[in-house]
């Protein structure tokens, strides 16, 4: 049977083989698919020796290897090249391993269940890491009116408009940008107002942390995305939430959407994900 498997450390807790296993049931495909933790010092080994047998056809990539995954590729697509970062892994005609990044797919085929078209939208990018690399592509070929990149760390924003700056209006700042000295108050700055789309791409919800920014960014028409999910509503989106925004949506859909992307590549047909993702909620 064809074999498929996510690897990452640790990757005891990851929903893709039931997310892929559903969606092999729904298609009537054959296949297995696995978790495999990988040693941090093992991870070229562990794929290599995966797909050195004749039935391994591909990997999902995780926690902490996306960036290594992303090294080892023979050959890898636009969107993966611009990320830096690879979470899709299959071989090509020669049994050349390459590289795909469908964590951005992921999230825009989401935010478009939602009713989210990014069409000459606003939106607000809070955070500047391995995260916010791999969907900064997808977002900006949906030409939205303008992507304001904000990060703890402003330098790493703005490498990020260096790198993506030519596939759209992309700007970055410091998250004090909105604040006007009045933390929560009126923001006056013209450039900074008016999002339509707010994601927040920051590790910081791990920890239970807010990013530190004013809650003037979000009107009444601004839907808050935190590309994190959890059993119960995440910290920004109750922020968010309770700073009016219209409509919070969490990161589960995402996880699903680039788990989709993932296996049309691989199986050449593409999952229904609503389905998948109520079986998810109830869980
Ligand atoms: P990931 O792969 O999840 O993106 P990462 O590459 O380590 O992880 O990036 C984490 C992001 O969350 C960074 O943008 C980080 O800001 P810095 O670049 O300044 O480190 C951001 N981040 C993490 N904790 C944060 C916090 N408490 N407040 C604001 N931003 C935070």
């Amino acid at each position: 049977m064809d074999r498929y498997a996510v690897v990452g450390h640790p990757i005891a807790h990851s929903k893709s083989p039931m997310i892929h296993e559903m969606f092999a049931k729904q298609t009537n495909q054959s296949l297995v698919y696995e978790k495999i933790e990988a040693p941090v010092n093992g991870f070229e080994s562990c794929v290599t020796d995966f797909f050195s047998a004749s039935n391994g056809k591909g990997l999902n990539v995780t926690v902490p290897f996306k960036e290594r995954a992303w090294d080892l590729c023979a050959d890898r697509t636009e969107r993966a090249e611009l990320a830096g970062a690879v979470n899709t892994l299959y071989l090509d005609q020669n049994r050349n391993i390459c590289g795909d990044n469908t964590d951005g797919v992921g999230l825009v085929s989401d935010l478009k269940k939602h009713g989210v078209d990014l069409h000459g939208k606003k939106i607000l990018i809070l955070g500047a890491g391995g995260a916010v690399r791999g969907v900064l592509q997808p977002i900006l070929k949906e030409q939205p009116e303008k992507v304001f990149i904000c990060n703890r760390t402003e330098s790493k924003a703005a490498v990020l408009v260096d790198v993506f700056g030519h596939l759209g209006k992309l700007e970055s700042g410091p998250f004090s940008a909105f604040d006007n000295g009045n933390a929560g108050g009126e923001n006056t700055n013209k450039e900074c107002t008016g999002f339509d789309l707010i994601i927040n791409g920051t590790s910081a919800s791990l920890s239970g942390d807010l990013p530190p920014i004013s809650s003037s960014v979000i009107t009444a028409r601004t839907v808050s995305y935190d590309m994190m999910y959890a059993e119960h509503e995440t910290v920004f989106n109750r922020w968010a939430s309770e700073a009016g925004a219209s409509k919070t949506i969490d990161g589960l859909g995402m996880l699903v959407g680039q788990a989709a992307e993932a296996f049309s590549i691989w199986r050449g047909c593409s999952p229904e994900t609503n389905e998948v993702m109520k079986k998810l909620r109830v869980l």
